[in-house]
């Protein structure tokens, strides 16, 4: 109820800055400052994300919650401590990590992610489901990227924290993930309320690839126009930008977005062997009935121009006329 989320909150912002002081502040620190110096984390960053520790020992966050009066019950419902399994106490939730606090749109902490420093399972650990937050409405940065969002009328969507925040460094400001959980349709919902059109901006490896497809689906089906920033080589956004630098990221990569259409065209593509004819016809066909689902004649004219010129094999007006084919289905 309304009583419990109020504690809650306060609860939830007395630990990120908990977190926040023990990370800038104490010798325990010290390894995840320097880890995440070593990330290219500036201390700006670590300010403006409010980035914590929450140190090795076991109930060092159970004991300073006790001491203040919070209801230990209610702070488990909230995900903040585990009960210990033989019912003796509580222990603290996250031990030995790098903390990332979420927000929700008003800029009240709801949750965290931690992430291990070294080796081990999970690399990230996210706050469970409670009152206060549910993952598959939540979006990390929001709160932070709102007035970008509102000027450009234009969000990026990452995959993960790290990317978020190097991104922001390196002035794409809209940027916003979801935190290990595809994109839902409460999510779309969401952005159609606060934008106009979306980039998204996964990992270039496999899974994130699978993954940006099936965003961009639900993104178009819930009537948001939404683009795709490719990245090279498997890499993250992170470390493209860690190799090729803020500008670079910003020119190639987020203004070199390619449109959806273009994308699964580009998508289809791996199905295809282009070194022969038939490969080649077929690889056409294809992409031509993904361009007949385009409402815009200008549109489509753009992208068989672009086939054209990419398959001198055949003419623009032949490529068109197999368009019409199959628009007649529309
Ligand atoms: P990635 O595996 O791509 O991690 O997961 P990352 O963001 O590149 O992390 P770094 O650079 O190694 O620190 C993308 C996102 O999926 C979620 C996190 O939100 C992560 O940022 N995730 C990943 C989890 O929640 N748990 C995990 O164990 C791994
Ligand atoms: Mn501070
Ligand atoms: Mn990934
Ligand atoms: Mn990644
Ligand atoms: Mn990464």
């Amino acid at each position: 109820d309304q009583q419990e989320k109020s504690i809650l909150y306060q609860a939830y912002e007395f630990t990120a800055k908990l977190y926040h002081h023990i990370l800038l502040n104490t010798e325990q620190g010290k390894p995840a400052l320097e880890y995440l110096r070593s990330r290219g984390v500036t201390d700006k960053w670590i300010e403006q994300f409010q980035l914590g520790y929450a140190p090795t020992m076991w109930d060092r966050l159970v004991q300073l919650l006790e001491k203040r009066e919070y209801p230990l019950p209610l702070m488990e419902k909230g995900g903040l401590i585990s009960a210990k399994s033989d019912g003796t106490g509580y222990l603290d939730k996250f031990r030995d990590r790098v903390i990332f606090p979420i927000h929700d749109p008003k800029g009240r902490v709801i949750a965290f992610g931690g992430r291990l420093m070294g080796e081990g399972q999970p690399k990230y650990l996210n706050s469970p489901e409670t009152i206060l937050f549910n993952k598959s409405r939540s979006l990390f940065n929001y709160h932070r990227a709102r007035p970008a969002i509102r000027k450009s009328g234009q969000v990026v969507l990452f995959e993960g924290y790290m990317d978020t925040l190097k991104a922001w460094g390196a002035g794409i400001e809209n940027g916003v993930a979801t935190m290990g959980t595809s994109l839902t349709e409460d999510h779309a919902d969401f952005i159609r309320r606060h934008a106009d059109q979306v980039i998204v901006c996964y990992d270039g490896d496999q899974a994130g690839q699978n993954a940006a497809y099936k965003s961009i689906g639900i993104l178009n089906k819930a009537g948001i126009p939404a683009g795709i920033a490719l990245l090279p080589d498997g890499m993250d956004p992170d470390e493209y930008i860690g190799r090729y630098g803020a500008s670079r990221f910003r020119k190639e990569i987020i203004e070199g977005a390619l449109t959806s259409v273009q994308y699964k065209i580009r998508y289809a593509r791996r199905n295809f062997n282009l070194n022969n004819e038939t490969g080649i016809r077929t690889y056409i066909e294809t992409a031509v009935k993904i361009i007949a689902e385009v409402n815009s004649p200008l549109e489509r004219e753009q992208y068989v121009k672009e086939l054209a010129r990419e398959f001198q094999e055949y003419e623009f007006e032949t490529i068109n006329q197999q368009l019409n084919t199959y628009r007649q289905e529309y």
